[in-house]
């Protein structure tokens, strides 16, 4: 396998449960509906489904109830045989192998964390973990050294020789999981894994499961009908509704995107703080100077936008804000070199910052909030008023007005005084205000 081979691969499949169901995967190929081939006693429950996961990531499958996510991934480790399409795990064929084959792959590629932990009532945690070793015939020692390895790092190290029975919902859900990441495998299937937790506890283990997915490499398609579960794991989340995918995208591409009412409906309430990105709502910045402009360039542009502030760059990387407070200040101390007066803007993120984290610098500092790439190239801004429109899900107007995020908070006539104090007549035709990048 090389390293561009899917981790599992869904082709057209169909499951369709009743009779004749072969005939009726031909109706639905050739446009019946579902509730078509349920009329003739048949449920289809997958339809048509194709969706490659790459190794490493997290595949989310969501829907509703009934849509057929369980079917879907009952398919992809060989427990359900398809009606038609074929699903291959890296890159071989579960439809074509023999049964001896399939119980390899489920060995070696696959292992399923259930919603019910299906812990072995009579072993103790480290055994029960260690279970999937056992049947591969990896002595005690090994397997328990393994087990207590992976224990540690969901937080069960000092629980490994308590029953299932003394330990709350939480731990032994944490138990299921060590219990799959134990086995080995490179995939692992998780079934509405964390949906029978308390809200506290989920979010837990939901933010356990991605430090854990980060360190250990491991492809994981996990099921959930709940769309803030999907969007804070998913790498990518194939959307279900009656039995079909409807549509297969980022989270940001589900929500900015929806392919159709039905997926923007479910969308509407999504806690988009947590999934959107900065640079997904930033925007070209408006009030931005290079630091060769001089005082000058940097007042300029502020009287022009009516902008309290303005950022700094030296070539393409930001340096800074000035504010039209400082400026005015240090102009009228002599000062006119502007790099000496340019702060670090506290309110600097990087471009897959989520907009939670950015609203916490929007509210530390007074400067419009910069996006910055690693080598501190300036990206765009986020303004506060496109910030809280891309929350709310509404349309911020900035096409026409350049949204200013701070005020100017010293009067024109003073900023043009000082202006022509540094030598800049008031030339308002000359505005080049040096914006985009
Ligand atoms: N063994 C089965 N026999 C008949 N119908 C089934 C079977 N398993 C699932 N179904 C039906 O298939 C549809 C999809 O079910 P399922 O995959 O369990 O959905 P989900 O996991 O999204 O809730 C449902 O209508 C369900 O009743
Ligand atoms: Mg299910």
């Amino acid at each position: 396998m090389t390293s561009t081979t899917p981790a599992v691969e869904a082709k057209n499949l169909f499951k369709v449960f009743g009779r004749n169901a072969s005939a009726a995967v031909e109706r639905l190929k050739s446009g019946a509906s579902r509730s078509d081939v349920a009329a003739k006693g048949n449920t289809a429950a997958v339809i048509d489904a194709s969706f490659t996961v790459n190794p490493g990531e997290i595949f989310v499958i969501m829907g509703l109830s009934g849509s057929g996510k369980s079917t879907i991934i009952r398919m992809l480790n060989g427990l359900l045989e398809p009606t038609a399409g074929d699903v291959t795990v890296q890159g071989h064929s579960i439809g074509s192998a023999s049964s001896s084959e399939l119980r390899a792959i489920r060995q070696r590629s696959i292992s399923m964390v259930f919603q019910h932990f299906a812990l072995l009532p009579h072993r103790t945690v480290i055994d029960n973990a260690a279970y999937a070793l056992e049947i591969q015939g990896v002595g005690k020692d090994e397997r328990r050294a393994r087990a207590m390895e992976i224990l540690e790092k969901v937080g069960l190290g000092d629980r490994a020789e308590a029953m299932p029975d003394e330990l709350s919902g939480g731990m032994r859900q944490r138990v299921g999981l060590a219990r799959a990441l134990t086995a080995g495998t490179d995939i692992l299937l998780m079934d509405e894994a964390f949906s029978a937790l308390d809200p506290l506890i989920r979010r837990e283990m939901q933010e356990q499961l991605v430090e854990l997915q980060q360190e250990l490499g491991r492809t994981i398609i996990f099921i959930t009908h709940d769309l803030n579960e999907a969007m804070f794991l998913g790498d990518r989340i194939a959307v279900m509704r009656d039995g079909r995918i409807v549509q297969n995208g980022t989270p940001e591409e589900i929500l900015t995107d929806p392919a159709n009412d039905y997926v923007a409906q479910f969308v509407q309430d999504v806690d988009r703080a947590r999934v959107l990105t900065a640079s997904s709502v930033m925007e070209a910045p408006a009030a931005m100077v290079p630091v060769s402009a001089g005082v000058r360039g940097a007042l300029k542009v502020m009287r022009d936008l009516q902008s309290g502030s303005v950022l700094v760059t030296d070539g393409r990387r930001l340096i800074g804000a000035v504010t039209d407070r400082a400026v005015v200040r240090a102009v009228k101390n002599g000062n006119t070199d502007l790099r000496s007066i340019v702060r670090g803007s506290a309110a600097v993120v990087g471009p897959d910052e989520p907009l939670a984290d950015v609203i916490e610098r929007s509210v530390e500092s007074p400067v419009p909030i910069a996006v910055v790439d690693e080598s501190g190239r300036l990206l765009g801004t986020i303004p506060r008023v496109v910030l809280l429109a891309a929350l709310g899900n509404v349309e911020p107007t900035t096409t026409e007005i350049p949204v200013i995020d701070v005020p100017m908070t010293v009067p024109v006539a003073e900023i043009s005084e000082t202006l022509a104090a540094v030598g800049g007549a008031a030339d308002p035709v000359d505005t080049a205000t040096e914006g985009g990048v």
